[in-house]
């Protein structure tokens, strides 16, 4: 067996133990242990939720008193929680109105439908990262955190650069559970600015 596909397989059977429905999860649970994103009792917006092992992971953390907002054009699997709200929506057509509040945290772990043309997908990528940051200027409070998943691309530095501009503390990070190979990175955002 490839180690791509062991990698695969230990965190997808972890996901299944740990009641999780992806082993996404993983990569959240380590940046949020080392750059302390999710603050309980907090307001968060996931953006590209389903199928929903961050949504529930924050819905744990930020507890009973904080609050969770997901979007996604799919359907989330996961078990109702009374802080849970999600929208079923593309986050392209999202409006100020959608939310009555503003966020601590602004999560992104959108993912285009890949086509294996690396330019086109990283493209994509790109476009779902930029749309994230923009949303999150919006509604992301002074002092909020910031994650965001994008394809390794020339413009992804570019955009790095754009983010850091942002917030007191910025960072690129790759967990362990992202695939070696993968192009997959998360940038770090902690301390917005307006
Ligand atoms: C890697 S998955 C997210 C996994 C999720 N963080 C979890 O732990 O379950 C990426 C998600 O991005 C969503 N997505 C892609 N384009 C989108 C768009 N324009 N608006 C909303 N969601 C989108 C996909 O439907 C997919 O569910």
């Amino acid at each position: 067996m490839y180690r791509k596909d062991r990698q695969n397989e230990f965190y997808t059977a972890l996901a299944k133990k740990d009641g999780y429905p992806a082993r996404s999860v993983y990569k959240l649970q380590e940046i949020d242990k080392k750059y302390k994103i999710i603050k309980e009792n907090s307001q968060v917006l996931d953006l590209g939720c389903a199928p929903g092992s961050w949504i529930l992971y924050i819905s744990q953390k930020v507890g009973n008193r904080g609050k969770v907002i997901g979007v996604d054009i799919e359907e989330i699997k996961i078990p109702k929680k009374s802080n849970i709200t999600f929208i079923k929506k593309s986050i392209f057509d999202l409006k100020e109105l959608d939310f009555k509040e503003k966020f601590q945290a602004i999560v992104s772990d959108l993912s285009p439908k890949t086509s294996g043309v690396k330019f086109l997908d990283s493209g994509k990528s790109l476009e779902l990262a930029e749309k994230s940051f923009e949303i999150a200027k919006s509604v992301l409070l002074p002092g909020g955190n910031f994650i965001c998943k994008v394809f390794e691309s020339e413009s992804s530095d570019e955009f790095f650069k754009k983010v850091k501009n942002c917030f007191d503390f910025a960072k690129r990070f790759k967990p362990k559970a992202v695939i070696k190979k993968s192009k997959e990175f998360y940038i770090i955002g902690r301390g917005f600015r307006i």
